[in-house]
Formats: C-alpha cells, sequence, structure tokens
C-alpha cells in the first residue's frame, strides 16, 4: 500500500491503495462517488468514463499510480448544479430507459462537445461508438447531443 494524491472534481484526496488499483474503484469505493459505472472492466462498454484533464477516459483501465497531479472530473463534477448542457438535453430528451450508461455516455457527449462543439451526426455515432447502451437509446442519445450543441 501506498499514498497517491489525486485531484477529483477540483478537490484534493490523499488515499491509500495498492499502486494497480483502478481508478474506477477508488472514485466507488474509496470516496463513495457512485455516479461513474462499472459494467464491464476491461475498458469495453464506457459505462466508467470519466474526464483525465479534459478527456474522456475508462476509469476501469487506470491505476492509481499513473494519476498524481491530474485533473479528474466525473459525472459529480461534471457542472456544480448538474446543468451541463448535455445533462439538460438529456432530460429534455428523456434519454434514460434504464439509465445504467448514462453517467458514461454523458461524460464521453460532454468530452465530445469540448473538442468539436458542432459534430455531425458521423462524428457522433464515430466518437460515442466506445459507449455501450443495453437498452439501445442510440437515437435518443444522438439527438440529445444534437440539441446540447445547438
Ligand atoms: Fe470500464 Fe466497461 S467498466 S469500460
Amino acid at each position: 500500500m501506498k499514498k497517491f494524491t489525486l485531484r477529483i472534481n477540483k478537490k484534493s484526496h490523499t488515499i491509500e491503495a495498492d499502486e494497480n488499483m483502478p481508478l474506477l474503484w477508488v472514485l466507488r469505493d474509496v470516496l463513495d462517488l457512485k455516479g461513474t459505472k462499472y459494467g464491464c472492466g476491461v475498458g469495453s462498454c464506457g459505462a466508467c468514463t470519466v474526464h483525465l484533464n479534459g478527456i474522456a477516459v475508462r476509469s476501469c483501465q487506470l491505476p492509481i499510480s499513473a494519476l498524481a497531479n491530474q485533473n479528474i472530473t466525473t459525472i459529480e463534477g461534471l457542472a456544480e448544479k448538474g446543468d451541463h448542457p448535455v445533462q439538460k438535453a438529456w432530460l429534455d430528451v428523456d434519454v434514460a430507459q434504464c439509465g445504467y450508461c448514462q453517467s458514461g455516455q454523458i461524460m464521453s457527449a460532454a468530452a465530445l462537445l469540448k473538442s468539436n462543439p458542432r459534430p455531425s451526426e458521423e462524428d457522433i455515432d464515430n466518437f460515442m461508438s466506445g459507449n455501450i447502451c443495453r437498452c439501445g437509446t442510440y437515437t435518443r442519445i444522438k439527438k440529445a447531443i444534437l440539441q446540447a450543441a445547438s
């Protein structure tokens, strides 16, 4: 066990953990930030997506030892009042069905709009292809992203 200091949602956290502990477990089990979800654990579903220095990453694939002095943002820290344009569009369009994948979807969509504020439908399909929705709400996801971008 070693001590690591992580910057998550603009706050510093010092955590004692095995250096290989994935960020996803740090968030959920150590810091009780349960908005980030466990889906597959192997980097294939996108449920665990967070931002690392503004870039969408899979937190199940990031060991705590690689994260010192980096800015990590989870769904809880995306917008102070849960009112990021993607979150607002998500509610307007009523995207969620079971809702399990939505924090990962929203974090990916927010990263997309940061790097590409006016994405085409093809841009959205390409960028979001790593985020799986078991309910198949892809049409509403795309609609919400287009609405957030307008
Ligand atoms: Fe990390 Fe599926 S839980 S990509």
